[in-house]
């Protein structure tokens, strides 16, 4: 089957097409985010102008057109209103245009899914770190075959800590893999280190940490949040891990990006003997391949929706989509 998928949950317009699995092309176009952070209505503009221009791009790198296209998937959720109802409309728009099905996808499935496709994993626990999210999951049977959320952050996703942080550091780009870049060569402080279980929280770090700046070097400040924030990640994963028994660890989502997040929880899952893969920056970054991906798994077994069911739902779970497919 050939899926296009639109992602537009954030900053990214994303418009990807896969045929059987196989991804055919992934174009996209990002909202640059500067110190003032990203202003919602902003990014769903450039979205609206941009979306022709990338689905020419990336109908033109996979050699197809669009009377060739069979299932559209758009993101629904989780998002921002404003940027996912772009998406949703001009999926809406060509699925009515050309008689098309259409699938609804959840953009950390997105994530979670091209990862495990790629990785060959069946039954892995994974890590999912993004701007909005941070969680631990599971697939479980009951009721009904889904990801179960093991651990999440109670706050804000580590994501958006990091690029808070920052912002508040007046770094540029203000992005995490700045923090990231800051952090060579720095020195360890202490701070706040909140882990409950397999749950975890970020703003009180993160407030601690932009106290920090004013009387320490930055640079030590940035290395001190990412150890910290890294390692809470690391322990609730542990602690998965051992509960669950699983021998596969699936890393995706923005943050899985960072290499020290990587070293250490390779360095951890090598003690448990476990298999680690992380996802591609490709997937981990929000892109439109993912939703194809899985809108194709959906449209394959018959979890297509109509038209005028489809809507935009800016906290829609993961734990509440029926996995239909292995
Ligand atoms: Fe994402």
């Amino acid at each position: 089957m050939r899926v296009l998928g639109i992602e537009s949950s954030a900053h990214t317009l994303g418009i990807g097409i896969v045929e059987n699995g196989r991804v055919l092309s992934n174009e996209k176009m990002m909202y640059q985010i500067g110190t003032a952070g990203l202003i919602p209505a902003k990014a769903a503009d450039l979205h609206a102008e941009n979306v022709h221009a990338v689905l020419r791009e990336a109908l033109s790198k996979a050699g197809l057109t669009l009377g060739e296209i069979e299932g559209i998937g758009y993101t629904m959720g989780p998002g921002i209103g404003p940027c996912l109802r772009v998406g949703e409309l001009a999926a809406k728009t060509l699925a009515e245009r050309y008689g098309l099905p259409m699938a609804p996808v959840n953009h950390a499935l997105g994530h979670i899914e091209v990862a495990r496709f790629a990785a060959g994993f069946r039954d892995p626990l994974v890590l999912y770190v993004s701007g909005g999210n941070s969680q631990i999951l599971a697939i479980e049977g009951k009721p009904f075959r889904h990801y179960r959320v093991l651990g999440e952050t109670f706050d804000i996703g580590i994501g958006n800590m990091l690029d808070s942080f920052a912002r508040e550091a007046k770094l540029n780009p203000a992005w995490g893999s700045s923090v990231a870049k800051l952090a060579e060569g720095g020195s360890y402080i202490e701070l706040p280190y909140t882990v409950k279980g397999m749950d975890f929280t970020f703003t009180g770090l993160l407030t601690a940490a932009g106290d920090k700046l004013a009387v320490h070097r930055h640079k030590d400040v940035a290395f001190s949040l990412q150890e910290t924030s890294f390692a809470m990640l690391c322990e609730a994963t542990e602690r998965a891990l051992l509960l669950t028994r699983k021998k596969e660890l699936l890393l995706s989502g923005g943050v899985a990006q960072s290499k020290r997040l990587n070293e250490m929880l390779r360095l951890m899952a090598a003690q448990h003997r476990t298999r680690v893969y992380t996802a591609e920056n490709q997937y981990n970054a929000d892109n439109g391949a993912m939703i194809a991906l899985v809108a194709e798994k959906m449209l394959e077994n018959g979890m297509d929706a109509r038209p005028e069911k489809c809507t935009t739902n800016q906290k829609y779970r993961i734990d509440s989509v029926r996995i239909g497919w292995r």
